[in-house]
């Protein structure tokens, strides 16, 4: 590890059962198969007391209003961002499933306003990256599990993929679009040449913040 140079934040982004996790396993793997420091982290990050609420709320558990576990999943988001900065800081890459991207693409799916769901998001790390898997909802339900939590059903999910698409044209200066449907493979061969890019890059630049 150089003093220097920091850590990259890569944040995977798409639909439930689009195949991030596999991805980030597999990133994540290659990194540090490379000698590059990495760790991977998910939002939301159920461990946390916070975080255990989200649970019991996508388990369907627990009711709370919209605007409530919008606000939720924002603050489990910025309980972490003080250990997430000493890592990047540090010189570690850190690969993150799910981001301020989900928690406004999900709420303004169910109805919420676009700009009051991004204003707590305002001051988080900035990702150097963004992966955004994208894949048709009717690709998703052939997936295992799906129809399990709260979100996963066709209707939502095609309305949360249109906010994305809607952050990949206006972020496109970060945002990398993969198709969701190519083998895991394939994906993987792509996704690294980009990551291993986007690493080399940030390791000079200062951290960002979102705006
Ligand atoms: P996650 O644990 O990533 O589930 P999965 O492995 O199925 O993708 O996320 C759980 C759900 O929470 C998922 O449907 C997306 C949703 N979500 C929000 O609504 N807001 C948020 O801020 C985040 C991070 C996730």
């Amino acid at each position: 590890m150089n003093a220097n140079k920091r850590g990259a934040l890569i944040v995977f982004e798409g639909c439930d059962r689009c195949g991030k996790t596999t991805q980030n396993r597999q990133l994540f793997e290659l990194l540090t198969g490379k000698g590059v420091d990495t760790m991977q982290t998910n939002f939301p990050d159920r461990s946390t007391a916070i975080g255990n609420v989200i649970n019991h709320y996508l388990q369907n558990n627990q009711e709370l209003s919209d605007e409530v576990i919008h606000l939720l999943f924002s603050a489990n988001r910025w309980e972490r961002m003080n250990s997430i900065k000493k890592d990047l800081l540090a010189g570690t890459t850190v690969i993150c499933d799910r981001y301020a991207y989900s928690g406004v693409a999900y709420s303004v799916a169910k109805g919420l306003d676009f700009n009051w769901c991004w204003a707590p998001e305002i001051g988080l790390l900035k990702p150097d990256a963004v992966f955004y898997l994208k894949a048709t909802p009717d690709e998703l339900t052939t997936r295992g599990n799906y129809g399990e939590e709260r979100y996963e059903k066709l209707d939502f999910q095609r309305k949360v993929g249109q906010i994305f698409d809607r952050f990949s044209e206006k972020d496109s200066s970060y945002w990398h679009t993969f198709e969701a449907s190519k083998s895991q493979q394939e994906l993987h061969a792509q996704i690294a040449i980009v990551a291993e890019k986007i690493v080399m890059q940030s390791a000079e630049k200062p951290l960002g913040k979102l705006a």
